[in-house]
């Protein structure tokens, strides 16, 4: 019987230099550095610096870095029209999806020889930072375009994370919260083979180009069981309504069998190694914002979720009610979350590029035995076949 690794659990397929992530001690390590230490310590510029080129940056190294990405921050024509073709009611995921695709086919104009496609290592840092720093303004614009409001230019004078809240809001945020938003996005920054990691090896190992690789991967961030959870987290919120209710909405779910968003993960069985973090941030936006209601129904949910099955909170459960204060559409979360892990994707992409195996794993068959299409009389050519394969097939 073959063995088969359904969902590839417990499956090791390649090494990796960019994260070490350890279920035994709860630890992620971003090329060696623990994520907590990097989300108290580091500008976000800083961390997508570290994952692509393996160290921090010194001073000179960050600041060309900050030029280069207030360079990109504009949202161009192109990509402003693609997106104005797409319905308001589009989910933003598909926003962003296309939105990398016109920026992928703009940056690879003039590639006509698919053997060209793969790019050069330097070219394709240059493509990283170059997609990184336009992506704030895709997802800005996505939120203010759905609520009916004008787009807000870029502000040269913020750095990433406060003129991403200046884009989206049209208005410079509070330190608390430009901190808070500086630490969510550090920490969905990399977390080793998850499945839009993974996804996004994939289609680098055929050799096609980096933007092919994130848009499958944002495609793969979509779903509930991977990125969309911190959007499904809210919606939970939403329907509990206030911790008191917490107790009998849970009943009903477990009596239905339902997954509960934002707890739970395939590697980390006990706890997640960022939420601390995170909800360290969500604490400082519960006080700013004056909400300990939102405080007193996550722990309530929390509490008595693990009580009853053992399943611990993973990142996307305190991220969800942190950008839900911070004043993001539910629906905005997701993108948030490819904003930030366009670094992690990239530095993976890079590093299968420069040790590339095509990933083309095996299925073990279960259909119907081989038959025959009534009626049809193989000619000499597919009796020829069958009889010698291997000198057909050539
Ligand atoms: N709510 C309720 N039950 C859960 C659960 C959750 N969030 N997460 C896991 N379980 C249960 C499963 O129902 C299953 O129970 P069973 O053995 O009685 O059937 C058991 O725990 C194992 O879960 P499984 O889904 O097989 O584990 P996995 O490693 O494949 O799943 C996730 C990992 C993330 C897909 C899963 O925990 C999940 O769906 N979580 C909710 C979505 C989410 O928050 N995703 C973000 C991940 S960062």
């Amino acid at each position: 019987m073959t063995d088969i690794k359904k969902g590839l659990a417990g499956v090791t397929v390649d090494e990796t230099a960019v994260s070490k992530v350890n279920p035994e001690t709860n630890s992620l390590l971003y090329r060696g550095y623990p994520v907590q230490e990097l989300a108290a310590t580091q500008p976000f510029e800083a961390v997508a610096y570290l994952l692509w080129n393996g160290e921090l940056p010194n001073g000179a190294q960050l600041a060309e870095l900050r030029q280069v990405e207030r360079a990109h921050r504009a949202l161009t024509d192109d990509v402003r029209a693609a997106i104005d073709l797409l319905p308001t009611s589009a989910h933003p995921m598909d926003e962003v999806r296309t939105a990398v695709s016109v920026i992928g086919a703009r940056e690879t104009a003039g590639i006509s020889n698919v053997m060209d496609a793969v790019g050069t290592p330097e070219g394709n840092l240059e493509r990283s930072v170059r997609l990184w720093a336009q992506l704030p303004a895709v997802v800005a614009y996505g939120q203010r375009r759905r609520r009916g409001d004008e787009l807000v230019e870029p502000r040269d004078d913020l750095d990433y994370s406060a003129n991403f809240l200046w884009m989206t809001f049209g208005e410079v945020a509070d330190a608390v919260v430009v901190d808070a938003f500086n630490r969510s996005m550090i920490l969905y920054a990399e977390h080793s083979f998850n499945a839009s990691t993974f996804t996004a090896r994939v289609i680098a190992s055929t050799l096609s180009d980096l933007y092919s690789a994130v848009v499958g991967a944002i495609g793969a961030l979509k779903g509930p069981l991977h990125g969309g959870a911190n959007e499904a987290v809210l919606h939970v919120f939403t329907e509990i309504g206030s911790a008191a209710d917490v107790g009998s909405w849970l009943d009903a779910a477990l009596a239905e069998k339902r997954k509960i968003m934002g707890f739970g993960h395939r590697v980390y069985k006990r706890g997640d190694s960022r939420v601390p973090t995170m909800k360290a941030a969500l604490d400082t936006l519960v006080a700013h914002y004056d909400r300990p209601d939102v405080a007193a129904l996550y722990d309530a949910l929390e509490a008595q979720f693990v009580e009853r099955k053992g399943i611990y909170p993973n990142l996307d459960y305190p991220s969800g009610p942190a950008y839900d204060l911070m004043g993001f559409d539910t629906l905005t979360f997701t993108p948030l979350f490819v904003a930030a892990r366009v670094t992690g994707w990239t530095a993976h992409v890079r590093e299968q590029q420069a040790s590339n195996a095509l990933i083309r794993p095996l299925s073990a068959y279960v259909g119907p035995d081989e038959r025959h299409v009534e009626g049809y009389v193989p000619d000499a050519a597919d009796v020829d076949a069958q009889e010698r394969p291997e000198e057909a097939a050539g």
